[in-house]
């Protein structure tokens, strides 16, 4: 068995090895090729935060896998009340399977794994969001048919998404140029992470020096599940920090737009962008159950 705690902690091979497997699921599937590789097996899904993709994807690939999917909303688990989540784990390792858990804390999802005895599965936290990433890098190849030599650029926020996409794309041969304001900057372990691949990651504060010859172009949301309160300020920050039509000219021709949804469209992206690179962006969504088909077979049965 293994977790997915973080994509720091996989390596470039297991990350590949992930996103050939996600080819294979999705291939089958499209197919009418079965594939029930988790008969008999439980998932439990703990969520803390909303979800459309995140939970239909994990619901559905289960489901996909022979597998039993669980939901267990916050609102109705005693965790929700206090009960300490090393007790939680403990006690669910004891039911189910493997837990797939979106919660605010990094720090539980590492708990759970310290002490329960299944897979755990990181459906994001404030820290980072792996399952996503895996799914864009899934979705950049099937595009551009490579990783090695790209170069991603990530316009906004320091945050999970951005977190997870600096380690995704420098594990995958990519490079990455990030844009952020002053005071949002990824954190400082993640930007040590960059600094260990050279060149290959930039840190800039205007979006066109990091969108200058980029090949994707990704973006999120200003103010993410938590910081609703922070949603003014956050807009004053982060004005200009935009996908839009004049940001795509200094990239590369062809350059592909990613958003892991759901977007705020005249904020962190043009309405114009989001419909031109619709068939990217949905490709994308449509991706996170191939990937996650792929990280609970290499989580349950590795
Ligand atoms: N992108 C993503 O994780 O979507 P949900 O919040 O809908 O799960
Ligand atoms: N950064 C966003 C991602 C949503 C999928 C959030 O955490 O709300």
């Amino acid at each position: 068995m293994k977790h997915l705690l973080k994509l720091e902690d996989w390596s470039s091979e297991e990350i590949i090895a992930t996103l050939d497997l996600a080819d294979k699921l999705k291939y089958e599937t499209k197919n009418g090729i079965e594939h029930k590789i988790l008969k008999g097996k439980t998932l439990g899904m703990i969520f803390e935060k909303a979800s459309t993709r995140t939970r239909v994807s994990f619901e559905v690939g289960m489901t996909q896998l022979g597998g039993y999917p669980l939901f267990l909303s916050s609102n109705d688990l005693q965790i929700g009340r206090g009960e300490p989540v090393q007790d939680t784990a403990r006690v669910l390792s004891r039911f189910i399977d493997g837990i797939m858990i979106r919660t605010f804390a990094q720090s539980e999802v590492e708990a759970l794994a310290e002490y329960g005895s299944i897979p755990i599965i990181n459906g994001l936290t404030d820290y980072c969001h792996p399952c996503q990433v895996l799914a864009d890098l899934q979705t950049i190849r099937e595009f551009k048919g490579k990783l090695e030599g790209l170069k991603m650029c990530f316009i906004g926020d320091g945050n999970n998404m951005m977190n997870s996409l600096i380690v995704g794309a420098l594990r995958t041969g990519m490079s990455i140029s990030v844009a952020c304001p002053e005071g949002y900057d990824p954190p400082q372990n993640i930007i040590e992470f960059g600094k260990s691949f050279g060149d290959k990651f930039e840190i800039c504060r205007k979006p066109a020096d990091a969108a200058k010859n980029a090949d994707v172009l990704v973006t999120d949301v200003w103010a993410s599940m938590g910081q609703e309160e922070e949603q003014k300020i956050r807009a004053k920050a982060f004005d200009g920090y935009q996908i839009n039509d004049s940001l795509l000219e200094v990239a590369n021709e062809g350059c592909m737009v990613l958003h892991c949804l759901p977007a705020h469209r005249g904020e962190e992206i043009t309405a114009n962008v989001f419909e031109a690179h619709a068939d990217e962006i949905f490709e994308e969504a449509e991706n996170r159950l191939h990937a996650q088909k792929a990280v609970l077979v290499k989580c349950f049965t590795e």
